[in-house]
């Protein structure tokens, strides 16, 4: 059955935008219509049935932009199926500890809504065009860099959410 899903992510340097762009493909392939946008670009989702929402973590958090797009759709967005994501580079070793924290940078949004799925993936450190704030953040923290994105996982994540979304009383 086709439907018409959302899938809104924020980004900063392109990584996060990549994995929404995966989920889309996913959701695509599974014979839905699929708009994959910025947040900061979406005024509108009542034309959609569900909606996928991802943010990069940063300092522990979602990126404003993303948890503004959250507050912003709040009332639509738990009238419809939804299912939000986090990636965060510290996902690239992935322990207890570790899933806890990257799931803590969505409290916040679960303050507005109760998303039925919740997907958490690791990142990308590229220092390459990095503002030099960031990159030094990054080097305090004795990261190394690497794509640590794992697209099968992704796929995965996102070719099981038609059928807990959109499954009755979900
Ligand atoms: C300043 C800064 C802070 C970050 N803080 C976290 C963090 O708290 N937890 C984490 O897992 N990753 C953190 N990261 C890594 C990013 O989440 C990761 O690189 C992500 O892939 C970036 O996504 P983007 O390319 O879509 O902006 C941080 C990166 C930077 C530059």
């Amino acid at each position: 059955m086709t439907r018409k899903i959302l899938v809104a992510y924020a980004s900063r340097y392109g990584s996060t935008r990549e994995i929404a762009g995966a989920v889309a493909r996913a959701l695509e392939k599974a014979g839905n219509i699929v708009d994959c946008m910025n947040v900061m670009d979406v005024d509108d989702i009542t034309p959609y049935e569900a909606v996928v929402a991802g943010s990069p973590i940063y300092m522990g958090k979602w990126l404003v932009e993303a948890v503004d797009f959250v507050k912003k759709f709040c009332v639509e967005l738990n009238e419809k199926p939804l299912a939000v994501f986090a990636v965060g580079y510290s996902m690239k070793e992935e322990t207890d500890v570790i899933r806890r924290s990257a799931s803590a940078s969505m409290s916040e949004v679960r303050i507005y809504v109760r998303p039925q799925v919740e997907g958490l993936f690791a990142g990308k450190f590229d220092p390459e065009g990095m503002s030099r704030a960031d990159l030094e953040i990054m080097k305090m923290t004795g990261a190394v860099p690497g794509d640590a994105r794992d697209w099968s996982k992704v796929a995965r994540w996102a070719e099981a959410l038609p059928p807990i979304l959109f499954t009755p009383d979900n």
